[in-house]
């Protein structure tokens, strides 16, 4: 049976992808899809109910996005949230106030009168609120259900259409009870079942390819990395053999990376994997290269080129399994641009093998969804848990050339420097963390001798998307731990600095 969805019209606000996630936590399928969507678009869709979002603009804008009148005349429960509250008070004939100062923060709300929407909310709690104009007066057959002290008409809503709004944004965690509010939209407005769980996902997705492929041939590039293992395991459970995963070894892997990936899922899964052995001819090619661009470059190249003979040697595939995942191809917002992965590791793949389509069995799941159809598969949380890595790897945190011995000292001091986040149960609060050998060697006394030895940069950062970055606060006793191992158990090291920059001004990586 199909799942329910809710729809999600995204106005242009920047908690947008946020509420579709939350929805999707509380069991019910959400797509997240732009406002220009036409009544017959929706209606052909079939949510079982839509969420407005917020957005930057006023209602009375020359620019603002409106919405045909009709979209409230399908008899599908609406909840506004914010600049989606406004929109409906204003299209059915409410009333919306031009404001110039703006409201901002945490502000205490009261229900005024009881509605499906507030079950199991306390009559006063925290919202979480961010706007400039206000409703006050609502539509005729509208009532009023909750305020504060500034902002009268804080909810609002009709039973009987079952179309709500609030001024406040409920998907934040600042909304004390926000999370409850989404559930009682979901489940006592719109009757939701909560079929959306990853069990159910893995059970009709397996289905799905094993239908789709039959006995067909498969070829997926294996990284290492999340998506690509979640998206090759997923394959491999509907098509077993049929499957041919490429692992490229470049030589720039972390410590015991590529043993841990042949180990995982050809010898745990019995997975069809090869490993194309290409150390030399990467680290031949990146001799005397100091500049990063070039770095990237010449080993981008040279992944399609030994992933291109591999595939030769395979012969033509029916299919290609790539690991896109749903942020990468919302096409949300006013401006209809679709995001792409600036820098995808397999972006040049599909035109050097000879295939017929390809195969994104992700490309509906946010990252948290991903992690667990990964869980769910049987795969361990080293796998599931696992950092972001660049396709590039280490060579972009070696500054200057890349040698062989610089490698070997980077990847024992990233070795420690993981090894005591994971003992000190930082793994999940630590977006990316890793260890940079920076250009600059320094004096240091090590036993009774001098030494004259490279500078190692611990790089840690909290981030939600990799856009901007705040550099983590590591308690010093772990990063003492850290420096300590480092200096004592690893060669050619003899400094340790932590990187206090958050991005921007810097980046995450340090070239
Ligand atoms: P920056 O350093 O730009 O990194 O703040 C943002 C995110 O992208 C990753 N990154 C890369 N990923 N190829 C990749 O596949 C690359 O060349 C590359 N450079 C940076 C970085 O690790 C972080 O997650």
């Amino acid at each position: 049976m199909e799942h329910q969805k809710i729809l999600v019209l995204d106005f242009g606000g920047q908690y947008n992808q946020l509420i579709a996630r939350r929805v999707r936590d509380l069991g019910v399928y959400s797509d997240l899809k732009s406002c220009d969507m036409t009544v017959e678009e929706i209606s052909a869709y079939a949510p079982v109910g839509i969420i407005f979002t917020g957005g930057p603009n006023s209602v009375y804008d020359e620019n603002a996005p409106h919405i045909d009148k009709r979209v409230l005349e399908l008899g599908i429960p609406v909840l506004g949230i914010c600049y989606g509250a406004q929109l409906i008070a204003h299209t059915l004939g409410g009333e919306v106030e031009h404001a110039e100062k703006s409201e901002y923060g945490k502000r205490e709300f009261s229900f005024v009168k009881e509605s499906p929407l507030s079950e199991g909310i306390p009559a006063r709690s925290v919202c979480w609120m961010s706007h400039t104009d206000r409703i006050i007066a609502v539509p005729a057959g509208f009532e009023v259900l909750a305020s504060t002290e500034s902002c009268p008409v804080t909810a609002y809503g009709s039973s009987e259409r079952r179309i709500y709004g609030v001024q406040f944004h409920p998907e934040v965690v600042h909304s004390e009870y926000g999370n409850q509010l989404l559930k009682n939209f979901l489940y006592h407005v719109c009757g939701a079942r909560g079929d959306w769980t990853m069990k159910n996902f893995v059970a009709e997705q397996v289905a799905r390819l094993k239908e789709k492929i039959g006995d067909k041939k498969v070829l997926c590039a294996m990284s290492g990395g999340v998506d690509s293992a979640v998206a090759a395991t997923l394959v491999h459970r509907a098509v077993g053999k049929n499957l041919i995963c490429v692992f490229v070894d470049h030589g720039l892997h972390r410590k015991d990376e590529p043993e841990e990936v042949m180990s995982v899922f050809r010898d745990g899964l019995g997975m069809n994997l090869v490993k194309a052995d290409a150390a030399d001819l990467f680290l031949d090619a990146l001799a005397g290269v100091t500049d990063p661009e070039e770095k990237r470059h010449i080993i981008g190249k040279l992944f399609i080129d030994v992933f291109e003979k591999e595939a030769k040697k395979i012969g033509a595939v029916d299919y290609l399994v790539q690991g896109t995942i749903y942020p990468d191809v919302i096409e949300s917002g006013k401006g209809k641009s679709a995001v792409i992965k600036s820098h995808h590791n397999v972006g040049g793949l599909p035109s050097v093998v000879d295939f017929k389509e390809i195969v994104e069995p992700l490309r509906d799941l946010f990252k948290d969804e991903v992690r667990k159809v990964g869980t769910e598969l049987g795969l361990s949380d080293g796998i599931v848990w696992r950092q972001p890595c660049p396709g590039p790897a280490l060579a972009i945190r070696i500054m200057g050339e890349v040698t062989r011995e610089k490698l070997a000292t980077l990847r024992e001091a990233d070795f420690i420097f993981r090894d005591e986040i994971a003992k000190a149960g930082l793994m999940r609060d630590i977006w990316q963390y890793f260890a940079v050998i920076t250009d600059s060697k320094t004096v240091g006394v090590q036993g009774d001798f001098r030494t004259y030895e490279n500078v190692i940069a611990l790089r840690a950062v909290t981030s939600v998307d990799a856009m901007t970055a705040d550099w983590a606060r590591i308690p010093y006793d772990v990063l003492e731990k850290v420096s300590n191992r480092i200096t004592n158990e690893v060669k050619h090291a003899n400094r340790i600095v932590y990187d206090i920059t958050s991005k921007p001004p810097a980046t995450i990586e340090w070239e």
